[in-house]
């Protein structure tokens, strides 16, 4: 083993959340600017140090790193590693729990770090293979969304089980995105959502309206339609709250947003706290978005515009 680094970074759903467990589509974008960094470096323990676990690997098993672990002691069996030593860094700057997608991020960057100290080459396909070791554990039912996007580094059409395609995005606009400070559970969520559809036919339908919307969103995309593709963020926000997903705080950073000059406004991964996305023309009409969601209380705002998308 010599020293290893790997990177990704976070990731936001602009559209298509929950329903994209059920096979719809989903569009979504890696956001650059939220940085994670793995690093190992030989070492005579086999020790982590990350903000949500410090230890040993032995005993990560029963702590909020175990899927990160499982994955880290296959990677080793694969590379014929088991006993070594090795020391593993996590830097991060994304909010965990917050839908952006932190933990897919930790596996992206520590598959990445491993293969990188072991000077083997990594596609795309085994990449996101070995991310499902720990998105299992973790979420229980993932639909591959958040490994494809952490690691990616374009904007994606994700569609479950095939491979996503890159979007283009339009040259102007983007996007405000605001931590409520409140912790989501995709899990709980998403267990949630697959109770309630199954219980009433209205609410299953919103699956399919859902993924309508985000094929026409990507119509708006490729033609630059930056209104109406903010009435179809506020549509599928209004038809995730009736899945159950919102919550009074979401539901006040939306209209806020709204009011302060948004195109449109929805939650962004799988609701229930984390974070929203208010759709915005330009900086002018940004910087009053961003203002307005931080004096209600936002515990963090970003801004990601769509030209940053075009590298
Ligand atoms: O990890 P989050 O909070 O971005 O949510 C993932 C999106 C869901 O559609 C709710 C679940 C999934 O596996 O796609």
């Amino acid at each position: 083993m010599q020293n290893g680094i790997g990177h990704s970074h976070a990731k936001i759903i602009l559209m298509g959340e929950h329903a994209v467990v059920y096979h719809q589509p989903a569009i979504v974008l890696p956001i650059s600017s939220i940085k994670l960094q793995a690093t190992i470096v030989p070492n005579a323990q086999q020790e982590i140090q990350s903000s949500f676990y410090s230890g040993s690997l032995a005993s990560a098993s029963d702590s909020p790193f175990a899927g990160i672990a499982l994955l880290l002691r296959q990677l080793l069996t694969y590379f014929d590693a088991k006993a070594q030593g090795f020391k593993l860094t996590i830097e991060s700057e994304l909010p965990p729990e917050r839908g952006m997608g932190s933990s897919a991020a930790t596996a992206i960057a520590v598959i990445r770090a491993v293969y990188a100290a072991f000077g083997a080459e990594l596609s795309q396909t085994t990449l996101l293979n070995w991310a499902s070791v720990s998105e299992n554990v973790i979420h229980g039912n993932p639909s591959g969304l958040d490994a494809a996007t952490t690691g990616a580094n374009s904007p994606l059409w994700f569609v479950k089980g095939q491979l996503p395609r890159p979007m283009h995005m339009p040259t102007n606009g983007g996007l405000i995105i605001a931590d409520t400070g409140v912790s989501g559970q995709t899990g709980v969520a998403v267990a949630e959502v697959a109770q309630r559809i199954q219980a009433d036919a209205d609410l299953a339908a919103l699956i399919p309206a859902i993924g309508n919307q985000v094929r026409q969103a990507a119509v708006c995309l490729a033609q630059d339609d930056l209104n109406q593709l903010g009435q179809l963020m506020t549509q599928t926000h209004l038809q995730l709250a009736r899945l159950g997903v919102s919550s009074e705080k979401l539901d006040q950073f939306v209209q806020t947003a709204n009011q302060a000059g948004a195109l449109g406004s929805k939650l962004t991964g799988s609701g229930l706290g984390g974070c929203m996305i208010a759709l915005v023309n330009d900086q002018a009409s940004g910087q009053r978005v961003d203002e307005a969601l931080q004096q209600i209380g936002a515990r963090q705002t970003w801004q990601h515009w769509f030209k940053e998308d075009m590298n």
